[in-house]
């Protein structure tokens, strides 16, 4: 590799000549100042890197690409203590920021990953929020001595095959604030700052405020605004010491606005994270290309990168593994223009493709229940098939799932599906934001759909 000038905002900052200096140089960016100027230069030079492909839901380390300004400035911020909202459409990445960067924050944080996914109570939190520190022998001991009445002794605590399910039955709805107060006090009291990162907290949330036949009332509002209030209050109670960062696969923030909850989030400062650039997306193409001995030269790459439109990680990854596999099928070592188009309309927009717009939907129906969700399905298919749904097309379908009693509702599901990044608005009309998701949603609902215009007539 040829010795290369790094730039930052026109200031020439050294030189480096080998890979191994520029992945110092990586971690540092990483870690202390940056730019994105310098950032540019840094990829500009790494000319042949090399990705391995996602494995699980989540990925970190070799597996991880780019975003180091991004995780710069929100090591920065924890640094700086500050509590943050972690807000991202569908499928970018929050996840995977979260434990890259409890990774490379290891030695110097206390990271605690908690994730809300499964759980179905405040008490089901205080559970994950003492299980994740399993890890942490100092802070482990004491928060089992928390669970002290149910637990004989810390000992043969250990050796209890399902912990969690013990921990689980020394909570009560009476109980359940002063224990998880008491957990927060254990991880306060350790010697290293603690970051607790609480994944899928709107899940947890909506489940409360919805219940099984998602219905909003004020049993359930008081039971999200008590989990919510008790998170609040705990951030305040440990400034400096421990730092929350709240996030998840729903918003969170429309959810608290239905609830007319807003207030319970005013500790939290939002952290957006935005689909990658097109030349971000295009590297990962290329480094993934060559962490896999394929030839995808820039035409192909282009063409790729024109069908997704919007640059979503996840589907970046699936792209790529979709024309991965084609090409090994077919026996080819590069890939052309005519194998991006046809693994496009064939495997992307088919069955396989289908798997992760399901996975979509039933989130989608989950946030919104049956019958607000079929009112977002029309929504999304008017604006898929037509091209984009008006203020009048809105009002014609949002009319005929709810008659009179349309027009809250309505702004509530624009509001959710703008925030999980399905749809845009612009000047006043919405359209889809993803290429990709606007073909899948066409080939998988236009059969048999009538436009609301028709409808009218
Ligand atoms: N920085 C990254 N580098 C490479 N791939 C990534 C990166 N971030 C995300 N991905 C891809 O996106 C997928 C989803 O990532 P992740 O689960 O972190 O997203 P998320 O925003 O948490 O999703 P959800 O909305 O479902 O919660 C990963 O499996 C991976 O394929
Ligand atoms: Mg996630």
């Amino acid at each position: 590799m040829r010795a290369a000038a790094l730039y930052k905002t026109g200031t020439v900052l050294g030189f480096v000549t080998s890979r191994r200096e520029l992945h110092g140089l990586r971690f540092n960016i990483a870690n202390n100042f940056v730019d994105n100027a310098f950032v540019g230069s840094y990829n500009c030079l790494m000319n042949s890197p090399m990705l391995k492909r996602a494995t699980g839901n989540w990925v970190v380390g070799d597996q991880f690409w780019d975003r180091e300004v991004e995780l710069s400035l929100f090591i920065e911020r924890l640094m700086e203590g500050a509590h943050l909202l972690l807000t991202a459409p569908r499928r970018i990445g929050k996840t995977s920021l979260l434990k890259e960067a409890a990774r490379r924050l290891e030695g110097r944080f206390l990271c605690l990953y908690v994730d809300l996914q499964k759980a179905e109570s405040a008490s089901d939190a205080v559970v994950e929020l003492s299980m994740a520190a399993q890890d942490y022998k100092p802070a482990w001991d004491r928060v089992l001595s928390v669970f002290q009445h149910v637990l004989k002794d810390t000992v043969e605590a250990v050796k209890i095959k399902d912990l969690s399910i013990t921990l689980r039955g020394g909570l009560t709805a009476d109980n359940w604030q002063s224990k998880g107060d008491q957990i927060f006090e254990v991880l306060a009291d350790q010697s290293q700052p603690v970051a607790l990162f609480f994944d899928e907290v709107a899940i947890l949330a909506n489940r409360l405020l919805r219940g099984s036949d998602y219905t909003i009332t004020n049993q359930r509002r008081q039971e999200v605004d008590a989990f919510l209030s008790w998170l609040r209050a705990n951030c305040i109670r440990h400034q400096g010491k421990i730092r929350l960062v709240v996030t998840g696969s729903i918003g969170l923030e429309p959810l608290v606005r239905q609830a007319g909850l807003s207030a319970t989030l005013n500790t939290f400062t939002p952290y957006h994270l935005a689909p990658w650039t097109r030349e971000v997306a295009g590297g990962c193409l290329q480094a993934l290309s060559h962490g896999h001995d394929l030839v995808l030269p820039r035409d192909a790459i282009e063409e790729m990168l024109d069908h997704l439109g919007v640059f979503i990680p996840h589907h970046v990854q699936m792209f790529f593994d979709h024309v991965y596999q084609q090409a090994r099928m077919d026996g080819l070592q590069e890939v052309s223009v005519a194998l991006v188009r046809a693994v496009y309309q064939q495997s992307m927009l088919g069955i396989r493709g289908h798997v992760e717009l399901s996975h979509m939907e039933e989130r989608l129906k989950m946030v919104l229940g049956p019958k607000l969700d079929y009112l977002a399905l029309d929504l999304l298919t008017e604006a898929a098939v037509v091209g984009t749904l008006t203020a009048e097309t809105g009002r014609v379908l949002a009319v005929g799932h709810l008659g009179d009693d349309w027009a809250a509702s309505l702004r509530d599901v624009l509001a959710i599906l703008e925030h999980d990044g399905y749809l845009r608005n612009r000047n006043g009309a919405y359209s889809f934001a993803s290429t990709l998701l606007k073909d899948w949603w066409k080939a998988r609902f236009q059969f048999a759909y009538i436009p609301a215009a028709e409808r009218r007539q």
